[in-house]
């Protein structure tokens, strides 16, 4: 059984995210989306427990995708959840510097996981939860760039 974890901050959860859930269920049995919860650093709009939330109602018709928080190294929470895969996502050359720095250290620090990359899709690789954080917040209409459980939430937040 492979099992794969797609950690993020998730604040909040776009329809980038969510392609990238769905065409990574292909490759996986079983996926964890795990939302980093840093104790020393307080979130920019959704508590943790928030996101989590969120990202369940909008997967929740998905089979084999759990939601979790996680805090400390992404490394050890994958070995703890068994996982043998890292899923992380490419916008393009200006995610890459970043992802591939931390898909190296994190193979250092955990030989036995393997860090998988899917490409943006193209219809969402302008999208990032800054940029739908700035334009929720001068009053910009998101409802094309997220799943309908964060566009209420947003909404909730006046
Ligand atoms: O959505 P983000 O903010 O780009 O996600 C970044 C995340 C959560 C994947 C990254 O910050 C992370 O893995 N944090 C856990 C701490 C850790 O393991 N740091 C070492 C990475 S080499």
């Amino acid at each position: 059984m492979k099992r794969a974890v797609y950690p993020g901050s998730f604040d909040p959860l776009h329809n980038g995210h969510l392609d990238i859930i769905r065409r990574s269920r292909r490759v996986c049995d079983g996926l964890t989306v795990a939302v980093l919860d840093n104790p020393l650093k307080s979130s920019k709009l959704f508590t943790p427990e928030v996101r989590v939330g969120l990202i369940r109602e909008a997967t929740a018709d998905l089979g084999g995708v759990s939601v979790e928080t996680f805090s400390g190294l992404l490394t050890d929470y994958v070995r703890s959840n068994g996982s043998q895969m890292i899923v992380k996502s490419l916008r393009g050359a200006l995610d890459y510097e970043y992802e591939a720095q931390m898909a190296q250290l994190n193979r250092l620090l955990y030989p036995d996981a393997e860090t998988l990359f899917l490409l943006a899709a193209s219809e969402w690789s302008f999208v990032s939860s800054t940029r739908v954080r700035e334009l929720a917040s001068l009053g910009a209409d998101v409802s094309g760039l997220v799943p309908p459980a964060t566009l209420e939430a947003l909404a909730d937040l006046g």
